[in-house]
Parts: C-alpha cells; structure tokens; sequence
C-alpha cells in the first residue's frame, strides 16, 4: 500500500484528500499544527502529525516523526489567503507570510522529506498551487501576496522538477479548482471532496514526463 503525506490535513482539501486515501485504505500520513484537535482526521483512520511549515524546528520534527518510513507521494497542500486588497491597502506583513507558508513551507517540507520520498515507490511531490497564481491567466487586480506566491511555487515546483530528475522524484503543481472551505467561501464550485476524488484520480496516473507541468484537477495543462 503507498504512504502519502499531506500538510495541514485537518480541513478543507487537505482533510479531503485524506479521507479519500484512507477510504480505499492507502496509508495516510497528515499533519495539523494542532494534532490533537483534528479529530475527523483522526475518526478517517489518518495518522496525525506536528508541523507548522514555517517553523524550522517543527519541519525537523516532521522528519523525527515520520522516521525510516517510505513516503510515495507529498501533498504540500497547507497555505494561507491571508489578504485580497489591493496595491494601495496591501498589508507588507501579510504578503512576507504568504510567501513564507505558501512558498518556503513546501520547499523547506520537501526537501526535510527527500530520503522518505527516494525510499518509496512513486516518488512524487504535488504542490497544492492555484489559477491565480497563472502569470498569463491574471484578469483581475488585488490579492498580491497570495498571487505572487502561487506563482513562486509554481517557479519553485518547475526548479525542483529539473533539479530531481536525476534522483527519480517528479515534482507537479496542481490546481484544486475552486473549492468550498474556509479559504474558498461559501458559493464556490467545488466540494471538497469532489475536488480530493479528481485530484487523487490525476495524482494515480502520473508518471516520470509529468514532472514539471503545472495542471488543473483533472490533469489538463494549465498557462504558468
Ligand atoms: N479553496 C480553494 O478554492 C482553493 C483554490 C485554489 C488553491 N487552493 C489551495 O489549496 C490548499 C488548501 O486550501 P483550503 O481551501 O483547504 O484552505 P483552508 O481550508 O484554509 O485550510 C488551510 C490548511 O492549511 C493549514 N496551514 C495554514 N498555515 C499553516 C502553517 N503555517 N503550517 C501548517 N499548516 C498551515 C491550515 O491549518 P490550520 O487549521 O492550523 O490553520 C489548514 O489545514 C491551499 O494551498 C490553497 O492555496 C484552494
């Protein structure tokens, strides 16, 4: 059975993601920066781990926790939308914290995580990334942090991509669709778990010359 790790597991499409896998009985690693209180996680069958993506020590901790164990596929799912305004009313601080959990969180998690993820079968990093971080696609203004730093991840996942290639480690960027949870609101087009069953279905048929691309939920090419 393939292991899979998924940050911040214990809601929205993380907590998806994990039930789904642990519906048909892969072995599903989550984390939660409070483990403790991610009970429905827990009630799926996932084990619960610490991590907080931007504390170092806490990334460390991840690696001590997980241990010896193989992981086939990591799902850098956790991140913020910390701040829609625009450029006038922009909060600095907001957009340096975006960057820090929506872009070093999953270089700094993957990396801590590469001799699990050469031990396992798959080999696989999907980041968990977003249409709004599409340079080509952007219509609308606002929202700089969260834009820009879905667009670094996307830079980060094609760097990673080329950089891995010789270990045997594919490296996507996969965009969730528009989902309904606490950062997609009310309205949105997607359940959660309609967005977990296309994403898990993309993730199962990937292989070696998918590394690099950046995708929608269903596995189409999506505009960088
Ligand atoms: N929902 C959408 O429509 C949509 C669209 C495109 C892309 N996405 C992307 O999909 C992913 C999941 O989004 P979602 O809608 O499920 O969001 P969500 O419901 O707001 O959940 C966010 C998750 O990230 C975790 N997290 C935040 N900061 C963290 C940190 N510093 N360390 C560890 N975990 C942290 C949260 O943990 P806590 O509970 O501790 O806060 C929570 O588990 C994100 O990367 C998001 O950008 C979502």
């Amino acid at each position: 059975m393939p292991t899979y790790l998924i940050t911040g597991a214990n809601r929205g499409i993380g907590l998806a993601l994990a039930r789904h896998l642990a519906e048909r009985q892969d072995i599903v690693l989550g984390t939660a920066r409070d483990p403790g209180a991610a009970t429905e996680a827990f009630e799926a069958g996932v084990e619960m781990l610490e991590l907080d993506v931007v504390d170092a020590g806490s990334v460390d901790g991840l690696a001590a926790q997980v241990g010896d164990r193989p992981i086939d596929v990591l799902i850098n799912n956790a991140g913020v939308y910390n701040d829609k305004a625009g450029l006038e009313e922009t909060d600095l601080e907001r957009f340096a914290e975006c960057l820090r959990v929506n872009v070093a969180g999953p270089l700094a998690v993957t990396r801590v995580l590469l001799p699990r993820l050469e031990a396992g079968g798959k080999k696989l990093v999907v980041n968990v990334s977003s249409v709004m971080g599409s340079i080509a696609g952007t219509r609308n203004g606002g929202s700089y942090g969260y834009r820009a730093s879905k667009a670094a991840l996307n830079m980060v996942t094609k760097t990673m991509a080329v950089e891995l290639a010789p270990r045997g480690i594919g490296v996507v960027s996969v965009h969730p669709g528009w989902v309904e949870t606490d950062m997609g609101g009310a309205g949105a087009s997607l359940q959660p778990a309609e967005s977990a069953g296309h994403i898990v279905s993309t993730i199962d048929g990937l292989g070696a010359t998918d590394s690099g691309r950046f995708m929608g939920y269903a596995g189409d090419d999506l505009a960088w």
